[in-house]
C-alpha cells in the first residue's frame, strides 16, 4: 500500500512539473501555438525532460546510462547537457541548438537560455569548474559564461557577451570580455523572442 501510495505521489508530481514546463515554454514563446505543439516540437523542453532523467541515474551512481541518455538527447536537440548539472525549476532553452552546460553547473529557478550558450569551465582540475546562475536569469543567444564565476538573480548577459567575472545581482554584462552596462532593461522584457528575431 505505501509502495501504491508513492508511486502514486511520484506520478503526480511529474505531471505537475510537466504542466509548469509547458506553461514556462508557453510564457517565454509567444510564438507558440499551444500547449501540444509546444510539447511536440520545442528542443529546449524535451532537453530539460531528458536531463531531469539523466541526472537522476547520474546521482544514484548509474554514470554510464546518464552519459547514454544525455549523448541521446544531444544528438536529437543540439543541446548538451552534462547529466551531472544541477537545474532548478522553470528552466527553458529557445531555439536549442548549439546550447553546452557543463557537469559542475548550478543553475536557479526560472533561467532562460537561448540558443549557442556555453555554461564552461576553465580549468581541467576536477573540481567545480563551471558556473553558478541566479534565480530569474537571462543568458542571451551565443554567450559564452566561462569558470566558477556567479550570476547573481536577476542578472543579464547580452548575445555573444564572454563572462569571465561575477555578474552581481539585476546587471546586465555584455562585450567580450564582459563589462558591466548601465540602465538595462529588467528581465521579464526581454521574454518576447520575437524582439529580436
Ligand atoms: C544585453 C541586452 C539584454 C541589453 O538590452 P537593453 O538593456 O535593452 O540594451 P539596449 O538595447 O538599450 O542597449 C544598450 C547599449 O548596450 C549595447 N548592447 C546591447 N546588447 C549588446 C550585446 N549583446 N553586446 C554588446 N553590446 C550590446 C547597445 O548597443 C547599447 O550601446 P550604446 O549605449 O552605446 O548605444 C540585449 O541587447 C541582449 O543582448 N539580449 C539578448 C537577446 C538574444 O539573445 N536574443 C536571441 C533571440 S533568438
Amino acid at each position: 500500500m505505501a509502495l501504491l501510495s508513492s508511486l502514486a505521489d511520484r506520478a503526480l508530481g511529474a505531471v505537475a512539473t510537466y504542466r509548469e514546463d509547458v506553461a514556462t515554454a508557453r510564457r517565454r514563446d509567444p510564438a507558440s501555438l499551444g500547449p501540444v505543439a509546444i510539447a511536440l516540437t520545442s528542443p529546449g523542453l524535451h532537453a530539460i525532460w531528458v536531463h531531469r532523467l539523466a541526472h537522476r541515474l547520474w546521482t544514484r551512481g548509474a554514470k554510464v546510462p546518464a552519459l547514454v541518455i544525455a549523448q541521446g538527447a544531444r544528438s536529437v536537440t543540439g543541446v548538451e547537457i552534462h547529466p551531472g548539472a544541477q537545474i532548478g525549476r522553470r528552466f527553458f532553452i529557445d531555439h536549442g541548438m548549439g546550447v553546452v552546460i557543463g557537469e559542475t553547473s548550478e543553475v536557479g529557478d526560472d533561467v532562460m537560455l537561448y540558443h549557442g550558450v556555453t555554461l564552461g569551465g576553465r580549468s581541467m582540475e576536477r573540481v567545480k569548474r563551471h558556473p553558478t546562475v541566479g534565480d530569474h536569469v537571462t543568458i542571451g543567444a551565443g554567450a559564452r559564461v566561462l569558470g566558477p564565476v556567479e550570476l547573481g538573480d536577476g542578472a543579464q548577459v547580452g548575445a555573444n557577451a564572454v563572462v569571465v567575472k561575477d555578474v552581481p545581482a539585476h546587471a546586465t554584462a555584455v562585450g567580450v570580455p564582459a563589462t558591466l552596462q548601465r540602465g538595462a532593461a529588467h528581465p521579464e522584457e526581454l521574454i518576447d523572442p520575437a524582439i529580436w528575431i
